[in-house]
């Protein structure tokens, strides 16, 4: 069964491929998109490592002078997306690509995804990693050096796709007080995929608000922390920042680049006692969010908060603290648990919907990341817990884009949700298969 489903996973990386780069999903997703890059890379470096070092080497080539690393890059032209190049106009930037581009990022998994290559290349391809090192250092100049206002080690994030959670309920409440214009959309992604599954009409009119006005103020770093009504410092975007950080610490003593790595580890030092000092609620035991614009807290436990675990910041004493709460007798999972582990946002909340996109569905990238952490604490019941989980369901339906968390409809379902031979799933399903271990 898994030897079959390997090849399957292949099958999708093979056919999602386009001369250099991988798409995340046909129709839906047709260009290069940032973290889902990453994971893929980690796929093919199983299968074929020419391949993964492609991917990156492609993600790379859309870095903007001033060290910013676009959310997508439009390598290729298609219809069937939206918004395109035209939308995002990032050439206003005079940091800008020659590649069209967008002006918006996504979370910085890059640092981690090149470690975890070299460790799949058996320690071979350290000329590669030094190939990359620098760009890739750069892009974490770029975050401390332009979006950290007050210095504090956390970078903040201008946009709900910057976090990668593009629709969970934590930005409903910015969303009230925003009063967005009613544009006329021509949204593409609810053509593939049921709009039931996919963020509401006028959430997108909020996004490409924030979009428009980023492109008045040119994507100048300066004016949007200044204006900016979306400024959230984000506990996913910043836990792989710094887990980011450790891989290039590790990767750059060996390749004794003793600046960087001093920089790098003055950097994480304070993005660590920052994090758990800011974004740490000891009342819900859990990491939420900061929404720095308004300068107050935003009190939501979803899957975001657990990736902490991956980029060590808990003790060991508050690890297991969130272990115990939520997942051995708790909302996300528990003895008699009704989910799968991990459901995007907390299935206690009213405003938990277990089909639409980041508001309760299953993600394969976040299971992963939240496997590695919980075998960073050795919570080894937790870690066979959700990748029993996510093998469930990439076995049971295939490598769609998100799943169902309860587990009770699991009885009468025959798919998953949202765009399917989905990249990153195939990709992730390899290496959970392949790599188990590191
Ligand atoms: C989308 O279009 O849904 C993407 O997540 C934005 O990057």
């Amino acid at each position: 069964m898994q030897e079959q489903l390997l090849e399957k996973a292949k099958k999708v990386l093979e056919k999602n491929w386009q001369d250099g780069f991988t798409i995340p999903c046909e129709g839906l997703y047709p260009f290069q998109w940032n973290w889902d890059s990453g994971f893929i890379a980690l796929g093919w470096a199983h299968i074929d490592m020419e391949k993964a070092k492609s991917e990156l080497r492609y993600l790379l080539s859309g870095q903007w002078s001033n060290g910013f690393l676009p959310h997508i890059i439009f390598h290729n032209e298609a219809e069937t997306y939206f918004p395109g190049p035209e939308v995002h106009n990032s050439s206003l930037s005079p940091f800008a690509s020659r590649l069209k581009t967008s002006g918006i990022t996504q979370p910085p998994v890059l640092g981690f995804v090149l470690e975890e290559v070299y460790e799949i290349s058996e320690q071979s391809e350290l000329p590669f990693v030094e190939e990359l090192y620098d760009r890739v250092f750069m892009n974490h100049s770029y975050f401390y050096e332009n979006r950290d206002p007050h210095n504090e080690g956390l970078v903040y994030i201008c946009h709900n796709w910057e976090a990668g959670t593009d629709n969970t309920p934590v930005w409903d409440e910015i969303w009230k007080d925003l009063d967005s214009p009613e544009y006329q959309l021509e949204r593409r992604d609810t053509k593939h995929v049921d709009a039931s599954n996919r963020p509401s009409n006028r959430e997108y009119q909020h996004y490409i608000h924030l979009i428009e006005l980023f492109k008045e103020w040119k994507y100048d770093d300066a004016l949007i922390a200044q204006k900016c009504p979306f400024l959230i410092q984000d506990p996913l975007f910043n836990a792989m920042l710094i887990r980011s950080n450790e891989s290039l610490i590790r990767l750059g003593t060996l390749l004794h680049k003793e600046d960087a790595v001093r920089q790098l580890e003055a950097w994480n030092k304070k993005a660590k006692k920052s994090f758990q000092t800011k974004l740490y609620d000891p009342a819900l035991k859990a990491y939420i969010y900061f929404n720095l614009r308004a300068g107050k807290p935003m009190k939501f436990v979803s899957s975001s908060s657990f990736a902490s675990l991956f980029a060590g910041i808990p003790s060991k004493k508050e690890a297991t603290e969130i272990a115990n709460k939520y997942f051995r007798n708790g909302s996300f999972s528990g003895k008699n648990s009704a989910y799968l582990l991990c459901a995007s946002f907390n299935p206690e909340s009213t405003n938990f919907d277990p089909k639409r996109y980041w508001r309760g569905p299953v993600w394969i990238n976040l299971n992963w990341i939240i496997y590695h952490g919980f075998k960073r604490y050795d919570l080894e019941d937790l870690a066979d817990q959700i990748k029993a989980d996510t093998l469930f369901l990439l076995e049971k339906y295939g490598f769609y884009e998100y799943f169902d968390p309860r587990r009770a409809v699991h009885q009468q379902l025959d798919a998953g949700y949202g765009g399917n031979n989905f990249s990153w799933s195939a990709a992730l399903y390899i290496d959970l298969l392949k790599n188990a271990n590191v």
